[in-house]
C-alpha cells in the first residue's frame, strides 16, 4: 500500500475491500476445482463466536431422496446424503468386501436412508466431490476426493485411493422424524 492510501482512509477502505474480493475469488475458484484443502475454505467460514457453537440442528424434511445438503458444524463441512434404496442395498452388500478401513453399513448409520458425515477427505484433508447432481461421484457411486484420487463408497468408506480412513461419521441425535442435532 502506498503512503497516498495510506493517508486517505476512503481509498485504504477500498483497497482493503479490493484485497478481500481478490481473496474470496480465488478461494472460489479453488473450491470450484475441487481441490481446496480444509484449512483454506475454513478461513471462509463464520466467525470464531459461531464456530465455538458445539451443536448444529438440521431439518431434514426439505432433502428428497438421492439429494445431499452440506452444513458446517464447528468450521466442518458436513454432508447430509438421503440415500435411495439403491445406494442403501450398494452399500450393505459391500459390507463384505475388501475394506481399507472395514466398517458396516449399519455401523455409519442410525436410519438407514440417511447417511451423515464430516465432508472432509482422510487423506489430506481436501472436500470430496459428489454432493452435487453431476459432480464425479468416483467408481464406488458415493465420492470422489480429485486432490489425489480417493474414492468413497455410498457408504462414504474409501474404497481406492490414499485416504486411510472412512469419512468421518459425527455424534448427532434424531429430535424427531425430520429433525437432527449434530455434537
Ligand atoms: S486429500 Fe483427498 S485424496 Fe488427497
Amino acid at each position: 500500500m502506498t503512503d497516498a492510501t495510506s493517508s486517505n482512509p476512503a481509498a485504504e477502505a477500498e483497497e482493503n475491500r479490493r484485497d478481500f474480493l481478490l481473496i474470496a475469488t480465488s478461494t472460489v475458484g479453488v473450491v470450484g476445482t475441487g481441490l481446496a484443502m480444509w484449512p483454506l475454505v475454513d478461513s471462509m467460514n463464520p466467525a470464531a463466536d459461531v464456530l465455538a457453537l458445539s451443536s448444529t440442528e438440521v431439518d431434514l424434511s426439505p432433502i428428497e431422496v438421492g439429494q445431499s445438503i452440506t452444513v458446517v458444524w464447528r468450521g466442518k463441512p458436513v454432508f447430509v446424503r438421503h440415500r435411495g434404496a439403491e445406494e442403501i442395498k450398494e452399500a450393505e452388500a459391500d459390507d463384505t468386501a475388501a475394506l481399507p478401513d472395514p466398517e458396516t453399513d449399519e455401523a455409519r448409520v442410525q436410519k438407514p436412508e440417511w447417511l451423515i458425515m464430516v465432508g472432509v477427505c482422510t487423506h489430506l484433508g481436501c472436500i470430496p466431490l459428489g454432493q452435487k447432481t453431476g459432480e464425479p461421484k468416483g467408481e464406488y457411486g458415493g465420492w470422489f476426493c480429485p486432490c489425489h484420487g480417493s474414492h468413497y463408497d455410498t457408504s462414504g468408506r474409501i474404497r481406492k485411493g490414499p485416504a486411510p480412513k472412512n469419512m468421518e461419521v459425527p455424534g448427532y441425535t434424531f429430535l424427531d422424524d425430520t429433525n437432527i442435532r449434530i455434537g
